[in-house]
């Protein structure tokens, strides 16, 4: 294990991510946690992480100063560094200007975290302050022209700082300088894999379970899909899904999640038929966040109903991700859309909760999920809201506008796929705008609705922009809508980046 400590850089992430790729295992950890409760996890090696504040600042985050004694392996970057500079008797300046950029260092001798790397290399700057004297024990392993002291080191005692953001890209030997930290000071074994990830949940599931019972709640998404799937593969038959149909999924959606986990996998599966209750719920309403409210709350009262009849189970399964953990809490953002997804379950269920994806990123995810033998279709299935189509349909969601979103979108996909492309753009669907407008067919006049193509490329969903679909790709689409599917006489492509649009229309 690596253990980095967080001190709010919005980098930090990534720390953690170099570091598995290089098969360490490594976690990212609040900058609270006690010399002893680290001691206790046992790490290879300790990264500080990157932060907003000044070392000097009044509420400045601080670690346990036990942690520099703990004799394991320290490196320290930007805020990190600056933090063990100080702690060690060195000098941190407060500084007038921030650097924020590419910067030209050049190494002073051959440092260990720079084995075989240029004298002169760029690295990536994001610091107000900086170490101006190094610790008195300390050799300044690296300079640039605005930062004298860019990487500093007493490896004597395995205390490393680098005052750049190793972890971004666009420093060019940032990799090196994390995988030197983390091999030739940590030693680190490097065996941490995805398969080795499985033998240790499954037989941790089978521990923390006996011979008790669990539930999940099957959406057919990627996470859900996944936990039930390595839940099911620890203890079998002691696994129920419930799997709530809601009404509003994609065409044939419902019908392959109980091809593949009923058939295929064996999983015990109780699908709930919850069309009519909800489209009745439904009935009339056209605000969009009273929608969500309203699909979240009776999502809740279904499985609700469906658990009070299974007797005796103990235990609760949900596809929390890394990123939701190292998130939330931490969220200040204001609510735009109240999502909701089937990780938002009763909260007053008396189960105790399995959450075996919470240390994985989504990539690592869709790993596991390929070796448990899930098709790619599902692995590899594009987002998809958790209040499903009806949040695609402009104003109240009736059954003969599910119907139209629903065909368009599965014309839209069959398209896509043909061309291709289905790995390249984060998201597409179609969403039904509630206008109508003249048309002719044929000879006759029409006047009909207006279907919208949604695409769009993201690394995260928080962001995105438009895709570029090939026109005779849109074409294709455009021909086929109008033929193929009732009720469209007219086809529009949404070119709004997110922001100042959002990737769904409600
Ligand atoms: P927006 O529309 O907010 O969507 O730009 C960002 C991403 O989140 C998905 N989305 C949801 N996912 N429950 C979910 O699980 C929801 O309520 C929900 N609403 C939006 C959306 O499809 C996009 O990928």
């Amino acid at each position: 294990l690596i253990l980095v400590l967080d001190f709010g850089s919005q980098y930090n992430q990534l720390i953690t991510r170099r570091i598995r790729e290089f098969g360490v295992y490594s976690e990212l950890h609040s900058h609270k946690l006690t010399a002893e409760e680290i001691k206790e996890m046992n790490p290879k090696g300790i990264i500080l992480s990157g932060g907003p504040h000044s070392v000097y600042d009044e509420n400045s985050f601080r670690c346990d100063k036990g942690i520099f004694d703990l004799g394991i392996p320290i490196l320290g970057i930007c805020y990190g560094m600056q933090l063990m500079a100080l702690h060690f008797n060195g000098t941190v300046e407060k500084a007038k200007n921030r650097e924020y950029g590419k910067a030209l260092i050049e190494l002073n001798h051959d440092p260990i975290l720079f084995k075989d790397t240029k004298a002169k290399q760029t690295v990536w700057m994001s610091h107000g302050d900086k170490v101006t004297a190094a610790p008195p024990s300390f050799q300044i392993d690296a300079t640039s022209p605005s930062t004298p002291i860019a990487a500093m080191s007493d490896t004597e005692s395995s205390l490393y700082g680098v005052q750049f953001h190793p972890e971004v890209r666009h420093s060019e030997y940032g990799n090196d300088v994390l995988n030197h930290f983390v091999f030739d000071v940590c030693q680190s074994a490097g065996d941490w894999s995805i398969e080795n990830f499985i033998d240790m949940e499954v037989r941790n599931i089978q521990d923390k379970v006996g011979d008790r019972k669990v539930l999940c709640a099957l959406s057919g998404g990627v996470d859900s899909s996944v936990v039930a799937a390595l839940i099911h593969k620890a203890i079998g038959d002691q696994l129920t899904c419930i799997f709530v149909d809601h009404g509003l999924l994609r065409k044939n959606e419902g019908d392959d999640v109980m091809e593949v986990f009923a058939k295929d996998f064996h999983m015990n599966i109780i699908k709930v038929d919850a069309q009519d209750r909800f489209l009745s719920k439904l009935a009339g309403v056209d605000d969009p966040e009273q929608k969500r409210k309203i699909i979240g709350n009776e999502f809740i009262y279904v499985f609700d109903d469906e658990a009070a009849k299974l007797k005796e189970i103990d235990f609760l399964a949900q596809g929390t991700l890394y990123t939701d953990v190292i998130e939330s809490g931490t969220e200040t953002a204001q609510t735009i859309k109240s999502h909701h997804n089937v990780g938002g379950l009763p909260e007053n269920m008396q189960f105790e909760l399995i959450e075996p994806l919470n240390t994985l990123f989504k990539d690592e995810v869709r790993e596991l999920g390929s070796q448990l033998g899930i098709p790619d279709h599902i692995v590899w299935r594009q987002p998809f809201p958790g209040p499903g189509l009806a949040i695609r349909i402009l104003g109240e969601v009736t059954e003969d506008k599910l119907k139209i979103v629903r065909e368009s979108d599965a014309v839209l996909r069959e398209e896509i796929a043909k061309a291709g492309l289905d790995r390249d753009i984060w998201q597409y669907f179609t969403v039904l705008p509630n206008i109508k407008s003249v048309g002719v067919m044929g000879d006759a006049r029409t006047y009909d609705h207006t279907i919208g193509i949604r695409a769009v490329t993201s690394i995260d969903g928080m962001t995105s922009d438009w895709a570029r679909i090939p026109w005779d790709v849109l074409e294709k689409v455009s021909t086929r809508l109008v033929n193929d599917v009732e009720h469209i006489n007219r086809v529009v492509y949404d070119i709004t980046s997110k922001p100042p649009a959002t990737i769904e229309w409600e």
